[in-house]
């Protein structure tokens, strides 16, 4: 069950071309990907980093989860996703130990990978996205 990686770290961001200006600007950052996953209501941009991401998101509306984050306490970090090599297995796991998930079951996520999320009380008052074998 063990992660294997850090997937991603995700930051919310108002503007996610001002972002990625400011991530080129500053670090010389390009963004390897770029998509509008309607069903999370946002649209995001991966950048790579050594065997890891940073993913900017961008609120498709005010009411989607993102927005309404954005609104309470502004833009930074969102969420860290961990790799896992069996998300069935890893989220039947995390129920076991009575862990609060926020996804019984996996949803498809952004590149078409399996996700899921771990509520944020469960640990550090960060949200956990799980991402099925992605990196
Ligand atoms: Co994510």
């Amino acid at each position: 069950m063990l992660p294997y990686n850090i997937d991603h770290v995700a930051i919310a961001v108002h503007n996610i071309d001002a972002a990625l200006a400011d991530l080129h600007e500053q670090y010389g950052a390009e963004p390897v990907s770029r998509e509008t996953v309607e069903s999370q209501g946002v649209e995001e941009a991966m950048i790579a980093i050594g065997g890891s991401s940073l993913q900017l998101l961008q609120p498709l509306t005010a009411e989607s989860p993102v927005g309404r984050f954005l609104s309470k306490r502004g833009e930074g970090l969102h969420h860290v996703a961990f790799a896992v090599p069996d998300i069935d297995a890893a989220l039947e796991h995390l129920a076991g130990t009575g862990t609060r998930l926020v996804d019984r079951a996996p949803r498809i996520g952004g590149g078409g990978h399996r996700i899921a999320f771990v509520h944020p009380s469960a640990f550090g008052g960060t949200l956990v996205e799980l991402v099925e074998g992605a990196t």
